[in-house]
């Protein structure tokens, strides 16, 4: 917190302002809880081919996996790895082998937490397709509510980014009327770029969208390439997350919670006219 900032984020003395939309908290809250179902349940549907190809092919005969993640040998000799194209690195204990088991991802981080391909593709499929209504839903909202400008980095906001970084690196971080220009660039990332490239790669591995879109394939190089992509957009997601929980924290968790529960948000004195 910044000198003279008050308790729960924002400075002491500061205003009260409406900052999101009802629509701007609920469909937060929704893709919050779809997204972790989606990871969990995802890495449960790695589990069952814990390798990731780039190209049309998968399967013993090519040497095309970017990423791979198993055991060697057995019982209490068994030794957990990854394999990073091609650096090998020993995970025994967490992936690849966790207390004897021979499994790739952990039990804890998957949904359902025993073995069942079955079970993780229902939950996968039941909160991806509710990802991407609650996402039409926020841009419909957006568009309507004028929510979509407060997103979009203006000329300003460009010229006072290296500002906007410094004071970040200083944790230095001011309490406005919108988002600042760190802010909007991350959630524009997130919601522009992100969030639709991730449906888009898991709708490409699906036969029946190829049959109906197959330009998504050359798009993405093949389904293996898109099933990778969809990996690495899962890690840029959870990398989002923890700064996005550690800028909570910092920024004063009550302030940002209430914001993001009621819409209500604590300004500092000096921001009354200016954003972020
Ligand atoms: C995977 C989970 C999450 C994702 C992808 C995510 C993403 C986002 C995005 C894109 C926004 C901007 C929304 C808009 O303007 O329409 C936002 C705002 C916000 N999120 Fe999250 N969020 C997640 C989880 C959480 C959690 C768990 C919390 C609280 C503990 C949280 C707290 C907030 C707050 C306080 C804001 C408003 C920030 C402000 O007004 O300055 N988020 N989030």
């Amino acid at each position: 917190m910044t000198a003279g900032q008050g308790k729960g984020g924002g400075r002491a003395g500061g205003r009260l302002v409406r900052r999101h939309t009802v629509w701007t908290r609920l469909t937060h809250w929704l893709w919050a809880v779809s997204l972790f179902f989606l990871m969990l349940s995802g890495l449960q549907v790695f589990n069952a081919h814990p390798v990731l190809h780039v190209g049309e092919e998968s399967g013993f005969a090519y040497d095309n996996a970017v990423l791979a993640i198993g055991a060697t040998g057995e019982g209490a000799a068994a030794r957990g790895f990854i394999r990073i194209l091609g650096a090998e690195f020993d995970t025994t204990g967490f992936l690849g082998v966790q207390q004897g088991t021979v499994q790739a991802i952990p039990a804890a981080l998957t949904i359902p937490s025993y073995r069942s391909l079955a079970a993780g593709r229902v939950v996968h499929f039941f909160f991806a397709w509710l990802l991407l209504a609650v996402l039409a839903l926020w841009l419909v909202a957006a568009a309507a509510t004028g929510h979509l400008r407060d997103l979009v980095p203006t000329r300003a906001d460009l010229r006072a980014l290296p500002r906007d970084i410094a004071d970040h690196a200083r944790l230095r971080l001011r309490h406005g009327r919108g988002y600042g220009a760190l802010q909007k660039l991350a959630y524009a990332g997130v919601l522009f770029v992100l969030l639709p490239l991730m449906i888009l790669t898991g709708l490409t591995m699906s036969p029946w969208f190829n049959a109906w879109f197959p330009w998504t394939l050359d798009l993405f190089g093949g389904r293996q390439t898109a099933r990778t992509l969809h990996f690495a957009v899962m890690l840029l997601l959870a990398g989002f997350f923890a700064v996005h929980m550690l800028m909570v924290l910092l920024a004063g968790p009550v302030n940002e919670l209430r914001s993001i529960l009621t819409g209500w948000y604590r300004i500092d004195p000096d921001q009354e006219g200016g954003a972020g």
